[in-house]
């Protein structure tokens, strides 16, 4: 059977369109990431093998943020002498970054990338991910309940503390055009508009910016504070790193099947995202860390979000910004390989595959 391309005009793109009774079945070649012409709504044939991949490890990553037991960090809270100032601090500024940020991730994913992405193997993966961005925010309300944490003060933060607001509100702009109803990709502006959607969200937000935020908790964990939270945030950093290349793979497929988006012009522009992106966070951590931590200053965070910044220049085609090869953090790399942490993860994993079975009466 032939194929037949539909129109690529109004919300046909979307999925939401007239039904094309006299179209023909859709071929693997005629899907594409961006302004594809093939019916969205068939996930097979399958094209992006990678991207139903990450789908599948996300399904078997599933946890909840009440399976971690709160007792050790809500004993440590309370005590006069659990924590230091400076700790309590950085706790809080990081709680409060993450509360909202992991909304404003997912209204990016539900009303922005989930429209614009042509692709019906990279639409499932996002519908996981949109659920992942829930146990997230879930995992903030939890951890704001278990230690009696002032509500209010945890997520206004990002519109009360300036270093936070500054990093929403860059990457805020790069997502709020792409709502727009009038707004669709198919023109060079509009396609480049949408890659640094991407770059900002996967790259930038989730690729930079949690990955400081994961290494201050992990940090106190790794002393033995707060290791509930510490616990609930090597979950997240797992599902983020699926989150992380899941963007870079969306980010190197587009620019391989639209070669003449990524100009030099535009190639510049990207690095200038990542280097202003870079300063934002060196910022907030000098906010969060006025006086630094046993084992974490704001020195330390600068030079890790450096080491990472070019790392994520690396994988998205771009030229180092720093030079940083010293990575402040080593013991991150272990965090982010989970698959090392066989006791602590897999048992859970494990459960959840064999607990499946439903009882209907
Ligand atoms: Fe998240
Ligand atoms: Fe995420």
């Amino acid at each position: 059977m032939t194929s037949t391309p539909l129109p690529t005009t109004g919300p046909v793109i979307t999925g939401l369109g007239a039904i094309d009774r006299g179209a023909g079945r859709v071929a693997a070649d005629a899907k594409r990431m961006i302004n594809a012409r093939a019916d969205v709504n068939q996930l097979l044939p399958l094209k992006y093998g990678w991207a139903w991949e990450k789908y599948l490890a996300a399904c078997s990553n599933h946890w909840m943020p009440t399976e971690v037991s709160m007792q050790a960090d809500i004993a440590l809270w309370r005590s006069p002498d659990g924590l230091t100032s400076d700790e309590r601090l950085l706790l809080t500024r990081n709680l409060g970054f993450f509360a909202t940020a992991e909304s404003l991730v997912a209204n990016n994913v539900v009303l922005a990338v989930y429209r614009h992405l042509t692709n019906p193997e990279c639409r499932q993966y996002l519908l996981r991910q949109a659920f992942e961005e829930a146990v997230h925010t879930h995992t903030f309300q939890y951890v704001c309940e278990s230690l009696g944490l002032d509500e209010g003060e945890l997520f206004n933060m990002y519109r009360e503390v300036p270093s936070i607001t500054d990093k929403d509100a860059w990457a805020l702009q790069h997502t709020r055009h792409l709502a727009d109803p009038g707004f669709t990709t198919g023109t060079p502006d509009a396609d480049r508009a949408f890659l640094r959607d991407l770059v900002a969200f996967y790259v930038v937000f989730e690729g930079m910016w949690f990955y400081t935020g994961f290494a201050q908790i992990l940090s106190l964990g790794r002393r033995n504070k707060m290791v509930g939270i510490a616990e609930q945030y090597q979950y997240i950093l797992r599902d983020e790193s699926i989150h992380l290349n899941f963007g870079i793979d969306c980010i190197n497929q587009i620019r391989t099947e639209n070669p003449h988006l990524w100009t030099p012009a535009f190639a510049d522009e990207i690095r200038g995202m990542l280097g202003e992106a870079c300063e934002l966070e060196i910022t907030y951590a000098r906010d969060t860390l006025p006086h630094g931590v046993l084992g974490l200053t704001a020195d330390a965070c600068a030079q890790y979000m450096r080491f990472i910044t070019d790392r994520r220049a690396h994988q998205i085609g771009l030229a180092p910004l720093f030079g940083e090869t010293d990575n402040p953090f080593p013991w991150m790399s272990e965090a982010i390989d989970l698959k090392k942490e066989k006791n602590f993860f897999e048992t859970r994993v494990i459960d959840y595959r064999t607990g499946g079975a439903l009882d209907w009466d």
